[in-house]
């Protein structure tokens, strides 16, 4: 097996104020990792140190074996790092096509419509909502919009902040088959999800973040059963079929 991102005692938060203090993980090529926290835990503080959007203090992050902490956002995602933060993050007054056009701009033109092409194809809806504004899409179709635009660069690590929020269950069943087909194509997955349940079941490991440090780490399965997590993530009752 293969580490595609090695998190070495990584501080990092914002200002003078570190939020995510001494943490590691590593991440084998093609997995799937979850990675849990109660809010303000500092998991999207985490991944944005991973992107490299936040003051990072110390430690060192590895991706294929070249440390890139001290990199720019744009050198990791040239790299193959590609990051989709929690929120809207797509332009809401331009059409679907644009966005994508848009996600397009790290490529060389002669590139864009293979890209496009590639993404649409794994995303059909997209193509049919070609002309719409992102902004009046279902927030589900948004959350495609949003990963296919990292798509379109073909990273080789994608970070997804809260990809199924604010979906209906079905859409969230579809994020997450997506996220299984991306993985698949032999992607590695760090993703944060509010439907911790759902995101362990696609998830082959898990890291369990509390207060900024790691609290627990190993497989999916041993996460998704361990009483405490049960407790704190998983609705309570410690005896309920997962
Ligand atoms: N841009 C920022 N500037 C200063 N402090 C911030 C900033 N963003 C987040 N914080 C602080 O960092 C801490 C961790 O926030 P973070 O967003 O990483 O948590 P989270 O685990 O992603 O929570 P949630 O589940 O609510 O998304 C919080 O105390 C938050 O107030
Ligand atoms: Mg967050």
């Amino acid at each position: 097996m293969t580490v595609a991102l090695e998190v070495v005692s990584v501080t990092a938060g914002y200002g003078d104020n570190p939020i995510v203090q001494d943490f590691s993980a590593s991440l084998q090529a093609g997995s799937i990792t979850t990675l849990i926290g109660g809010n303000g835990a500092g998991k999207s503080t985490l991944l944005r140190a991973i992107y490299g959007t936040n003051r990072f203090f110390s430690g060192r992050i590895v991706f294929e074996g070249e440390s890139i902490e001290r990199l720019p956002p744009w050198q990791r995602l040239k790299r193959g790092v590609g990051f989709v933060p929690q929120g809207r993050c797509n332009f809401p007054a331009m059409s679907v096509g644009e966005n994508l056009k848009m996600g397009c701009y790290t490529l060389p033109a002669a590139a864009h419509e293979a890209a496009i092409g590639r993404v649409t194809g794994l995303f059909p809806i997209l193509q049919q909502r070609w002309r719409i504004d992102a902004g009046n899409l279902s927030g589900g179709e948004q959350q495609i919009l949003e990963m296919a635009m990292v798509l379109l660069v073909e990273p080789k690590l994608l970070l997804l902040d809260e990809p199924s929020l604010g979906l209906s269950p079905k859409m969230q069943g579809d994020v997450f088959t997506t996220v299984q087909r991306i993985a698949a194509g032999g992607v590695t997955v760090l993703i944060v999800e509010q439907n911790v349940r759902g995101a362990l079941l696609i998830s082959d490991r898990a890291l369990v973040m509390e207060q900024g440090r790691k609290f627990m780490e190993g497989p999916a399965e041993e996460v998704r059963t361990d009483p405490r997590i049960r407790q704190a993530y998983l609705g309570g009752n410690i005896h309920q079929a997962a």
